[in-house]
């Protein structure tokens, strides 16, 4: 039997997944499931129709008001993800460039950045914000990367995996790309409360926690630290699943 993530079980009733949704009804109303009601071909229909109309462009600006971005920089900064020494660093999902003006500011000097979407007007949007010509811009589905084996020292992947109904073939994806030993920043919707509301808002699905480290490391994608943004967040469990990985 498989999970929605995925994650293979002997008996779905047992399911961890499946168990904490029948704890979670507020949640349960509250989540979106487009995602498991239309095609693949449907529902990128409508992440590019979502993030190339007026929320996609508000979209760098709600990433500073709900303080993401900002938090999310002080993980580059204090060096818990550690950009040192990656001459090549994929943004899959890049959005806006909320990540990757991070990554220009706390990589190496000659740091080659690649930024990906699957919209052409958001890689726009990143473009006219970063301004760099140490950027480029590839428009591409996570599940189907243009580039080479082994090509990237480093990853990033910022809520954009709950945007595939199954997380295995965005990740083995991005273990393809990835050079052995190389490292993977993985943010997240996770399976509470308030990322249902993130699910509602931006059509997306949440992950449970544990499968997705279970579902990493089957495709030898190794969590080697769980990151939180504040010790707030921790002790309340809420800003997503944010953790660094390493390519086995
Ligand atoms: C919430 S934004 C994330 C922006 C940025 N990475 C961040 O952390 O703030 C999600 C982005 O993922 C992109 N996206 C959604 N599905 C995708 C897919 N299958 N392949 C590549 N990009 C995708 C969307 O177009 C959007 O720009």
């Amino acid at each position: 039997m498989e999970t929605e993530s995925g994650v293979r079980t002997i008996d779905s009733k047992k399911s961890p997944r499946r168990a904490k949704r029948r704890n979670r009804p507020l949640s349960r109303l509250v989540e979106n499931n487009l995602i498991q009601q239309v095609s693949i071909e449907k529902y990128q229909e409508k992440v590019r129709k979502v993030y190339g109309g007026p929320k996609g462009a508000l979209l760098a600006t709600c990433s500073k008001l709900s303080l993401h971005s900002p938090l999310g920089e002080r993980i580059f900064r204090e060096r818990r993800f550690d950009l040192r020494g990656c001459r090549r660093i994929l943004d899959v999902g890049s959005g806006a460039g909320q990540i990757a003006k991070h990554l220009l500011k706390y990589a190496d000097r000659d740091t080659e950045i690649t930024c990906s979407d699957l919209s052409r007007q958001m890689l726009r949007r990143a473009r006219g914000r970063l301004k760099s010509s140490r950027t480029r811009f590839v428009a591409s589905d996570l599940t189907r990367l243009p580039f080479a084996d082994a090509s990237f020292d480093a990853v990033t992947c910022g809520f954009v995996l709950e945007h595939l109904p199954d997380p295995r073939p965005g990740l083995a994806e991005i273990s393809r790309v990835l050079t052995p030993g190389g490292r993977l920043l993985l943010l997240t919707t996770e399976d509470n409360f308030s990322g249902a509301w993130t699910s509602r808002l931006w059509y997306c699905r949440t992950y449970n926690r544990a499968e997705l480290k279970e579902t990493c490391h089957s495709l030898g994608l190794i969590w080697q630290q769980e990151l939180w943004y504040t010790p707030v967040h921790k002790v309340l469990r809420v800003g997503g699943i944010c953790v660094e990985i390493v390519k086995r």
